[in-house]
This record gives structure tokens, sequence and C-alpha cells, in this order.
């Protein structure tokens, strides 16, 4: 069935207090669950959720309940009001579990001999019987009885003993915040102290042999707290914080009170074994779920409708906190480069949604970039509109006002207009309407007024029709001839479908910076010159819409290429002075240098109306990147020999955009040197952002065979790096051999297929080698969807996520949307289907 937002209902009981033991058992774990209630209506029903659960015993207030007092289903027990006493009550349960069967990894799983638990969003139903929704909060006691070393649970210990441990958790949570794990680890120990001098304990538990990987972790945690502290006014408020990295995860982590979980890829790191890509990933995570403290946990969301209430929120958080512990601009750019190559991406493609959705079948099919990174910019906007002192204040309210409740996006809108003093309800729309706008504009001078008109319009996304107008903040600011700023950055309000802006008293025709740092997700249209955007790339001010002039006149140039049309060198006559100018951060220039994916080229073609053709996309973006290496090799090579980083490698923001641009050369450079420098840089490389780097160049080169080979040998015993051996080389290689590349990868006995990392290494791998995924014969795709079909009984949720690779198909010539839309209807017609996959195929097909 269908959920649908309007049909909320408040859950007809209050429930204060949870106790709940566990008997541990691979096969048969036992939880006893005792529940404190009290009828908040009368006569309800009292129904609790409950899947794949194996009932011993039922009681209320002590005695056994007869059959006839309730009724059991695959989704839950409802006892009869009749059964159910006038006042508050307990109701006790004991189920059945097999943790080690449980292959989806949601609920009480196993996870090489350890216990563990994913709960969000509908996890903890496979746990016990129980209101399993996020508006139900309690306070949680857990009683874990087990023969492993170390067990755990929110909150703090309150005892412990051979085989047992208690924990109590005095903040009141829903479920899904829940979590178990037991098991064989060791803790990294550190301390934080509190603003107001609360000393915290924190732990960073994994499996023994990963603990000389986990410094970085700790640091990031520590860094986290600290800066919640000083940008939200946000303290911890336990005396304990655990995190504990998990091999098998669905996803990156879980935000659990007082217990992260965390997918060991974003905890574990040492500079032998994570690039600095990684460790910028896992400062960020971190952040992220530790900002959930207050921005998920505290305050939590009424139902799933409402995500992006904590999603969207605690991504912009995160970003704000790498933006702040690394280089603000350059974070601000990667930020849209992926919000641009996934979020417009979904947004113009079947699965269009809006931030808070009406409706889902199976609530994690929308755990998107929608939901997340969109959110995000949404919050972005507000702060934009309200400016820094207006947000924090805003902020500030919500957290006094909605501390310890289950919100909405209402809520959340009321809060920043009682803040400001504005009407919001305009802005809502981007919470509530799916889809990119895109933004015209054109401009006139004339008697020294300069005007900029704007036409905002967004096409149709599946069941929504029509698009009013929505409140735009536009930044702009404007140049003069010299490059010189005549009239700051200035937000624009944009709240009709065709509204006007004038600036007066000009001298001259300026030159408009437009949007800058990217201040509404839109698709900017604008007529402009090759001229124009090499003026901007020299000399704005921002430096978002700076690297947005390049990357247009980047993404210009190969749209000519593939049309057959000339592409003029401005392109390559503007980025030339721009290798080795040492005024710009080495990692901006990086950027700068980085070609558009061809993805993204892709879906600016089919943006415009046209059919994207993967092999012409992929040969235009190769020749572009030769005769960039041609024409400004001796540029290229005195960066390459410039950047070099001396000393022991460190993480940091200075010496990782230095090898950023110096990886970005080298790839460049091997067009030129037949991967004589990669080579050399392979051999010389003491830490995994170089090896890796040199390896993933001479795989595009075809020259990698022996080297993957011996990388492979050597670190056949470390999954995270086998993981990176498995992507690298099929999302790098030639596209013609990508499938048959895939085909072998998956032969080999270290392709553990179960294990959600492996499994989208390869298919991640796959669907990232654009040319090689959207092989004219097809073979891409069956290998592909025979992988999903093989995965889904096993793990739904996973075959489900990574069936968005497909949606895409309406950019791409008849041949191959037939030949997608032949695999996932085949997909669809698989018997026994699961929810989550049968709906994202149901809606990939539209
Ligand atoms: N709340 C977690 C986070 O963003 C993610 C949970 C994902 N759950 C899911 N069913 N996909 O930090
Ligand atoms: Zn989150």
């Amino acid at each position: 069935g269908t959920t649908y937002l309007s049909d909320y209902r408040p859950y007809p009981f209050t429930l204060d207090r949870v106790a709940l033991t566990f008997r541990l058992a691979p096969k048969a774990t036992r939880v006893m669950a005792k529940l404190h209630l009290s009828p908040r209506e009368a006569g309800a029903a009292l129904h609790l959720d409950g899947e794949q659960l194996k009932l011993i015993s039922i009681a209320i207030d002590g005695q056994a309940l007869k059959p006839a007092d309730y009724l059991l289903s695959d989704t839950g027990l409802t006892v009869h009001p009749a059964a159910l006493p006038e006042g508050e009550f307990t109701l006790e349960t004991e189920v059945e579990i097999a943790p080690e069967d449980n292959t989806a990894l949601e609920g009480l799983y196993m996870s090489n001999g350890m216990y563990c638990t994913q709960n969000e969003a509908e996890g903890f139903r496979k746990i016990t019987f129980y209101p399993d929704r996020p508006d139900v909060m309690a306070r949680f006691h857990v009683r874990i009885e087990g023969d492993k070393p170390v067990l755990l649970s929110n909150g703090n210990p309150v005892g412990q003993g051979e085989g047992w441990a208690e924990w109590d958790d005095p903040w009141p949570k829903p479920c899904y915040l829940f979590a178990l794990v037991a098991g064989d680890l060791v803790a990294t120990h550190g301390t934080f102290t509190t603003m107001s001098g609360r000393k915290v304990d924190l732990n960073v538990w994994v499996r023994p042999g990963d603990e000389d990987r986990t410094d970085y972790a700790l640091g990031a945690i520590q860094r986290s707290m600290k800066w919640d502290e000083e940008a939200f006014g946000r303290e911890y408020d336990l005396d304990l914080f655990n995190l504990v990295a998990v091999g098998d995860f669905n996803m990156g982590a879980m935000e659990n009170k007082g217990l992260n979980i965390f997918n060991s890829k974003l905890v574990l790191a040492s500079p032998e074994t994570a690039t600095d890509f990684d460790y910028e990933r896992i400062e960020g995570v971190i952040g992220h779920e530790y900002f959930h403290n207050w921005t998920g946990d505290r305050i939590t969301c009424r139902d799933w409708f409402q995500l992006c209430l904590k999603e969207g929120l605690t991504v912009f958080r995160d970003q704000s906190f790498t933006s702040d512990m690394r280089l603000g601009p350059v974070k601000r750019i990667e930020d849209v480069i992926a919000l641009r190559t996934r979020q417009f991406r979904e947004d113009a493609g079947p699965l269009a949604h809006p931030p808070r959705p009406d409706h889902y079948r199976e609530i994690n099919n929308f755990y998107t970039t929608t939901v997340y990174e969109k959110g995000a910019e949404v919050v972005r906007m507000l702060k934009t509109l309200l400016g820094d002192a207006g947000f924090r204040a805003a902020m500030d309210l919500y957290f006094a006002r909605h501390d310890g409740q289950a919100c909405t996006i209402e809520d959340w809108i009321k809060v920043f207009e009682d803040a400001s003093g504005r009407d919001l309800s305009q802005f809502k729309r981007w919470y509530t309407d799916a889809g990119t706008p895109h933004l015209k504009v054109s401009e006139r001078f004339d008697g020294g007024t300069y005007t900029l008109s704007f036409r905002q319009s967004t096409r149709p996304t599946p069941g929504q029709d029509t698009k009013p107008p929505r409140l735009i903040p536009i930044a702009v600011g404007l140049l003069g001839p010299n490059g010189d700023e005549l009239v700051p950055t200035q937000v624009l309000e944009m709240t009709e479908a065709e509204q006007s802006f004038r600036f007066e008293g000009l001298g001259a025709k300026p030159v408009p910076s437009i949007l800058r740092g990217f201040s509404a997700p839109v698709v900017l249209e604008r007529e402009t010159s090759a001229e124009e955007r090499a003026f901007l790339l020299a000399h704005d001010s921002d430096a978002f819409n700076r690297w947005e002039a390049g990357s247009a006149l980047a993404r210009d140039t190969l749209i000519a290429m593939t049309e057959g049309r000339d592409a003029g060198s401005d392109y390559l006559d503007a980025i030339g002075m721009l290798i080795g100018d040492e005024s710009l951060d080495p990692a901006f220039r990086a950027l700068l240098l980085r070609l558009p994916f061809e993805d993204e080229i892709a879906q600016t073609i089919a943006t415009r109306g046209g059919v994207a053709d993967p092999d012409a996309i992929h040969a235009a973006r190769e020749t572009l990147a030769r005769d960039l290496a041609a024409r400004h090799e001796a540029a290229l090579s005195a960066t390459y020999e410039a950047c070099a980083v001396a000393g022991p490698y460190a993480p940091d923001a200075e010496p990782a955009g230095r090898r950023a641009l110096r990886l970005v050369c080298l790839k460049l450079l091997a067009l030129v040197d037949a991967g004589a420098r990669a080579e050399a840089l392979y051999t010389a490389a003491d830490n995994m952002t170089e090896s890796l780097g040199a390896l993933s160049v001479l795989i595009g080169l075809g020259k990698a065979e022996g080297k993957l080979a011996a990388f492979r040998a050597k670190w056949q015993d470390n999954p995270l790096v086998i993981d990176k051996w498995f992507t690298t080389q099929i999302a790098l290689c030639p596209p013609e051999e990508a499938a048959e590349r895939a085909a072998t990868l998956a032969a080999d006995p270290l392709f553990n297929w179960k294990n959600p990392n492996r499994f989208r290494a390869l298919m991640g791998g796959l669907s990232a080698n654009h040319a090689g995924f959207h092989r004219k014969d097809g073979a891409g795709y069956r290998f592909y969807a025979d992988w999903l079909i093989r995965l889904d009984p096993l793990n739904p949720q996973t075959a489900a996520r990574l069936s968005t690779a497909f949606e895409t198909w309406a950019r791409y010539d008849a041949g191959r949307k037939e030949k997608i839309r032949a695999e996932l209807s085949r997909i669809a017609g698989q018997p026994g289907l699961s929810r989550d996959l049968s709906e994202m195929t149901a809606r990939l097909l539209g």
C-alpha cells in the first residue's frame, strides 16, 4: 500500500518508558519488551508494528492475553480495546528473532560476528512489537545479555557484569534512534569538555586490528563538538559518546543517541589506506551524525515525510562545518558539483520528488539527494534571506521552542516567520514542489540604468503538472570594464514569474555576476559570449562564479565538439593563465582544471532538448583533455613539480589541495608523456591519495594490469582498500572494456557481493563509467540488472538504491532507451520482488 502525508493521525497512546532485555544468540535472540502506555483517547485499539517476529508471550499488567484479545498479522499486532485497561498499563511481550539470518541489514543483524542495529527508518519493528513511528518518544532502559566482551546501547552505562550490561538513556527518543552493539571490539578513547564544563568520554570502537586507523575519527568528533558550540550554541548532553565502525552497513552512518554507528569506510583512515577525499568525507560525516544530536535526536520528525527537516538541516550544518575546517569556497564548489550531478539529475528524471514528498510505498526509497542535498540548499536560502544574525536568531528559537518534540516543516517555517517577521508561505514551495527551476536572464543598458530581467519556469514532474513561481534569492554583483567591483553583491528576491531589477547611475554597461555562491538551486540560462565568461573567469571576486565561468566554457566547448561544431579555443586560451597562478588556491585550480563529468554533459545536452550520445561525449572529453595537455604542457609540468608536498603526509586542506592539483596535472600530462610521470609517482608514493591517483591514470591509459595485480595482492586483507581496487579499475577503464571487466571482477573470489560496500564498489564503478555503462549493445545494462535481481531477495534496500543508475534513460537515443526499459521491465517482472525495488522500477518506468 501507499502511505500519504494527509493520512497522519497522532498515536492514540503515550509511551513514556520502555524496558528492553536482549538475550543474544545468532539464530534465536530473545527480546523482552515492557512498554508503559497510557491512552490519549478512550476506546482506541492498541496497534504495534512488528515484522518477522516470533511471538513467545504477551501480557498486560502481568496477565497473559488470550488469543481472542489480539490480532496478529504480517505487519503487526493489534490489541482489542476491550482487552485494555481504562488508564495507564504495562504491556509485556517476548519475541524471538534471528540476527544471523538478517541479510537485509535492517533491525538487529550480524556483521563479522558482531551484533549491531540499523533502525531508521522502520527497522525497529523487526526487533520487537512497538509503535514504530518517530512521533512516539520514550525513555529507554536496556539490558543486554550475551557472550560478547563489549555490550553497548544508548545513553549511560548503569551496570555491568560477566555477560551482561545495562544502559539507561535519560533523553526521550523515537525507536529509530535505538541502537545495540555487541562484539569483540576495542576502543580508542578521548575526552571533550563542553562549554559548560561537562566532561565527556569519547570512544571509537572498532574490530581488533583496526585500532591504528581511528585517530582521525576521534579528532573529528572533538572538532564537531567544538564547532557546534561555537556556530550554533549546541552542547553535548550525555557523559559518554560512543561511535562504532561496522563492516556491513547499507548506508553511510546513523545518529543513534549517544551511540553513532558508522560504515567502517567513514571511520577508518591512515595515510597508506585512505585518500584525501576519504579524510574529508570522514570528517564531514562524523560531523553530520554528531550534529544530528540536536537536529534529529533532541528535535526529531513527526513522520517520515518530514525527513528533510532533520536531513536537509543537518547536511547544511555539516557543509558549514567542513567549510570552516577547510576551504570555504572550494567546499561550496564541490557541493554544487555534487548537487548538479546528482540532485538536478534526479529532478530531471522519473524519480523527481519534492524535498518533502507527500506519499511513498517504501520510505527507504526517499533517503535521496533531493531530501538531503536539496534540503540543505533550502536551508541555505533561508540563511541568505535572513542574513547571518537573522538565521542564528531563528535557529535559537527553533531549539528553544521545539526541544524534545517531533516536528514538521510547517513548524520549521513558522519559526523562521516568527523570528524574521516575514511571510514565508511562498518560500515553502521549495519544500513541497519538485523540479529544478530554470532562470532565464536578459539585460538592458540604457542611459546609465542597467536592468536585469528574469523569467522563472519549472518543468512538470511526476504528479505535479504546474509549478507556481517560487521565491528565488539571486545574489548579484556588477563588474566594471577593468574587472573592478562596481556594485558589490546584493540579494535580489524574485517572487514573480517574470521580474526586472534596475541598477541606476552606471557610467558604462557592467558585466553581471549572477547567482553568486550559487544562491539558489536553479539552472541559469543566459545567452552570453565566451568572451564574457573568460572575463568573469579572470576577474570575478566571487570564487564560485569564477569557477562557474570556467566550467561553463568547458561545458559549451565539449557540447560544441559532440555536435561537430567548431568549438573555438576560448576555453583553452582562458584556462592556460590560471594553471600556474600562485595567487589562486591549488584546490581551486584543481577544480578549474577538472573537465565536467561525462554524465554532467549528457545531462546538459538533454536539458537543452538534445539527445545525449555517450560515445561522442567520451570522445569529445578525451580530445579536449589531449588539446589542453598539448597546449599547456609546460605550465602543467611546472605546476606538477611545484605542487609536490614534502614531509610526512597530513590530511589537512592545504596539502590535500596541492595533491589534488598535482593529480589533475598528472592526468593531463599522461596524455603527452605516455604515463611516465604516473609510473614514477606510483613507485614513489607513500600515501593512498597519490598511489591511487597514479594508478587511476595508468588504468585510463590501459597500462595498469601488472600494478593492479600487485595492488590486489598487497591489500587483499584490507576490505576498504580492495573496494577501491574494484571501483577504480571499472570506473576508469576504457569504456569498451567495462562490461567484460565487470564480469571478470564479479567472478573474482574477493567479490563478496553480500557486503554492501563491495557490491557498490563494483556496480557503482560500472555506472560511473558513463560510456561503458551505456554501451550501445546494452551489455552494461544487462550485467547491472542481473546483479540487482540477484541482490534484491537478500538486501532490497541496497538493490533499490542502486537502481537509480537507470533514472537517466530518457536522455538517450531510442535504442538505448529501449534497452534500459527492457531491463527495468525484466526486473519488475521478477517473482517476489521486494517492495523497495518494485516501487523503484514502477517509478523509473513512469
Ligand atoms: N539518518 C542517517 C543519516 O543521514 C541515514 C539513515 C538512512 N536510512 C535509510 N533507511 N536509508 O545520517
Ligand atoms: Zn543524516
